[in-house]
């Protein structure tokens, strides 16, 4: 289980909940799974992004040693109390207050970077700021949802390339968060279903819920997101809307269905869309999170493979 340490960047205090949490211990299993697949040496030069509680920079410094360790957090009050923690027990890996994504060039190049808040496009410091043969351990999400952690290799080209290791459910990077428009927004300003077309279909949204769907969906589409209504009775509507907020669709789930109702309006289809993009994840076999891969180009293309890079992820087009 994770702790949250932080909630709302630090706004929020007292003992109750705040509205977002911004700072956790991870769950250890998590901890040790990204650790074990960051394989370090007993003297790699390692770069954390996301020094939170500082636990884990801890980990690190007793692996390799505090002067072998950079970590840096970009809230300088989660900062201030890893690095008295770290003190308190006899650590003092270099604590930057700053933005990970810039990684920390006075260090580099590392042998080693952990990344424990989730991103949806390796920056390209962190590529460059990593020695060729290095890896790079991160949580990948996609915008659709679904989120896995990626092992990444560092080649002499500039590239970057490797699978993925297992799922994850990190909060994002403080700069790559969401923010999204109001449903209404997606409306005109007219009640629902307003201009959308209605149809059937025979799949259901709750096959496409489950976080390894979602995570192949994601892959797949370019700018969907997923939001679920619940209802008291069991049954909800599962919403969808693209981030440039030109269309929507909604299908609604009710429970021992064969067949769903669906609404869609705008230049895109995108029921139709997360539809193809399922079909193709369940054609594949429905692969696990350890089928899939991610490679990172010299000029900073993201691509997904399946099983080799030779085999990249395909992208549906946009319907309409
Ligand atoms: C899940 S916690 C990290 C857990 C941590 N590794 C530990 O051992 O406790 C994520 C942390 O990433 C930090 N963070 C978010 N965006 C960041 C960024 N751009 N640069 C550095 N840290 C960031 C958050 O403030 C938060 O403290």
């Amino acid at each position: 289980m994770s702790l949250t340490t932080q909630w709302d960047d630090g706004e929020h205090s007292g003992t109750g909940k705040g509205r977002v949490p911004t700072c956790s211990n991870s769950q250890p299993s998590m901890v040790f799974s990204m650790l074990d697949a960051l394989n370090v040496e007993a003297d790699s030069c390692v770069l954390e992004v996301g020094t939170g509680t500082g636990w884990n920079a801890a980990l690190l410094s007793e692996r390799v040693g505090s002067v072998n360790v950079v970590t840096v957090e970009v809230d300088a009050q989660n900062a201030s109390a890893a690095r008295r923690r770290l003190g308190t027990v006899g650590y003092t890996p270099t604590a930057v207050v700053g933005d990970g994504a810039e990684g920390w060039k006075p260090s580099a190049p590392y042998d080693r970077v952990l990344i424990t808040a989730s991103l949806r496009e390796i920056p390209r410091a962190i590529v460059d700021q990593t020695r060729p043969g290095g890896i790079i351990v991160s949580p990948y999400a996609t915008e659709y949802g679904g989120e896995g952690v990626v092992r990444l290799t560092v080649r002499e080209d500039g590239s970057a390339s490797g699978p993925f290791v297992g799922s994850s459910a990190f909060m994002r990077l403080r700069q790559q968060r969401t923010q999204r428009k109001h449903v209404r927004e997606y409306m005109g300003g007219k009640p629902w279903p307003a201009d959308g077309k209605r149809s059937t279909t025979g799949l259901s949204p709750d096959d496409v819920g489950d976080w390894l769907p979602m995570f192949a969906i994601g892959l797949q589409t370019t700018g969907v997101f997923p939001w679920a209504e619940q209802y008291e009775d069991g049954s909800y509507t599962l919403w969808l809307r693209d981030t440039d907020v030109t269309s929507w669709a909604t299908v609604d789930y009710v429970p021992g269905a064969a067949e769903f109702e669906v609404y869609q309006a705008g230049p895109r289809n995108l029921w139709d869309e997360v539809r193809a993009a399922y079909h193709w994840w369940s054609s594949q076999g429905r692969p696990g999170f350890d089928r899939f891969g991610l490679t990172v180009t010299p000029d900073g293309k993201h691509y997904a493979w399946l099983d080799a890079p030779e085999h990249p992820v395909p992208t549906v087009e946009h319907t309409a």
